[in-house]
């Protein structure tokens, strides 16, 4: 009976369900390209931060609003200093030395319990019930020492109307020391995945119906009882505008360092259709991409982008994006077919041309030199191991590449200097 009891306890931990990068919270794609593609984003900052905190031998403290079960304190924790050699030691640009504190606030007391319960009791994390809708100060930040990173991740500032997001940025000023760095995590305006909501004006706010239907298989999606929540879609100028609101109401300067459009390709809602019917499917291919001897149809990866009318703009932008995609799946489905496996060696290299995108060039280089060099081993599933997750990395790495940072992905991030 007692290992009855013991199983059932296990089972109920999660701890005993099947270890799949292909589906849930966290996948492959959530794993390997978007929290990899926000921590590169994010090294230089953290990283000139770091170094200048360790010149006036100090610490580091870091404040995630909003902050779920706690995500971003391994998000934080995994910025490496640079892109280790082959040979390297990767070294972390916060080591545990370096860190102070990390706090974590939410108004979801479940999610910060379970956030307490999974660190459990790690000296140097606080997580906290809070609601900042209506700003920080007072209230909240005036009990806590200065702050010198104020994090939010994943699409947090969209529950925030305008207006809250100036009283939010202009209080973290306010508390912030005379150097901090601030980031910034909204819903992008235009992703592909909602081009059935383009059509609302940008001028002004818009609130989208967010349902999280990715969470359920395919086959329960349209009868599951899903429930929908407001999520604010933001473009570029809107935060710019946030940002100089903030700034001038709290009399500090905010100096954008980068943004970024995170999640074009793959963002959650491509696979649902919620939001647009014609949507390519492809977080669930990529996902299969990084998955070991998982072999994916690459065919499932070709997208046919179906323009909106009236979009001109965003229509020609999705255009090109898709067909830089496209012609770096087929170029690896060209070298894959035409590769012997007997002598190793390419029967013919289809031609790079010289006005493709640069990205596209290296990454179509890339898999070339890639298939060249490992495509000869026959055993291990090279194809599914090794040459399926380069090309997901070449993926990833045209999409940081060519992504404007105004709104185009599902994410839509800035990470900005506060200077006093
Ligand atoms: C999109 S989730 C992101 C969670 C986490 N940062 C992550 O990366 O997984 C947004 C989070 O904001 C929290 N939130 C929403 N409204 C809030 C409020 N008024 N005050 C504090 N947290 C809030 C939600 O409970 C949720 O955990």
């Amino acid at each position: 009976m007692s290992e009855k009891k013991a199983y059932t306890q296990a089972f109920q931990t999660g701890k005993y369900n099947k270890a799949s990068g292909l589906l849930g919270k966290y996948d492959n794609v959530r794993r390997f390209w978007e929290d990899q593609v926000t921590a590169i984003f994010l090294r230089s900052a953290l990283n000139d931060l770091i170094e200048r905190k360790k010149k006036r031998l100090e610490r580091i403290r870091i404040l995630d609003l909003g902050c779920g079960i706690g995500d971003g304190y391994d998000l934080i924790m995994g910025v490496t200093t640079n892109d280790p050699g082959i040979y390297d030691t990767i070294v972390n640009a916060v080591t545990d030395e370096m860190l102070k504190e990390y706090v974590g606030i939410d108004i979801n007391e479940n999610l910060v319990q379970q956030a307490l319960d999974y660190y459990d009791n790690h000296p140097k994390l606080r997580f906290e019930v809070a609601d900042i809708a209506q700003g920080m100060i007072p209230g909240i930040l005036d009990q806590e020492s200065p702050f010198d990173f104020y994090f939010t991740s994943f699409g947090t500032l969209s529950h925030f109307t305008n207006e809250q997001c100036i009283k939010i940025v202009a209080d973290i000023c306010g508390h912030a020391p005379e150097h901090a760095i601030f980031m910034g995590d909204w819903l992008g305006r235009y992703s592909v995945e909602w081009q059935d909501l383009w059509h609302h004006p940008a001028d002004q706010e818009h609130f989208m119906d967010y349902r999280m239907s990715y969470i359920y298989p395919e086959e329960e999606r349209t009868t599951a009882d899903v429930a929908a929540f407001p999520l604010k879609l933001v473009c570029r100028k809107e935060v710019e505008s946030i940002i100089e609101s903030a700034s001038k109401k709290a009399g500090v300067a905010i100096k954008p360092l980068v943004y970024f459009d995170r999640s074009i390709f793959i963002g959650r809602h491509l696979d649902t259709g919620d939001y647009n019917q014609n949507c390519p499917k492809l977080r669930g291919p990529v996902n299969a991409l990084f998955e070991k001897y998982v072999r994916t149809d690459l065919e499932n990866l070709l997208v046919d982008y179906v323009p909106r009318p009236g979009f001109d703009h965003l229509n020609n932008f999705f255009d090109s994006f898709f067909m830089s995609f496209n012609a770096l799946v087929k170029y690896t489905m060209g070298l894959l077919g035409d590769h012997d496996c007997h002598n190793g060696k390419l029967k013919c290299i289809p031609d790079i041309l010289p006005y493709y995108p640069k990205p596209l060039q290296e990454a179509m280089e890339t898999m070339r030199r890639v298939i060249e060099s490992v495509g000869w081993l026959d055993w291990g599933d090279v194809r599914a191991n090794l040459i399926e997750s380069v090309l997901g990395f070449a993926l990833r790495k045209l999409e940081m590449e060519l992504q404007p940072g105004t709104g185009v992905g599902h994410g839509l991030v800035g990470i900005f200097e506060i200077k006093k």
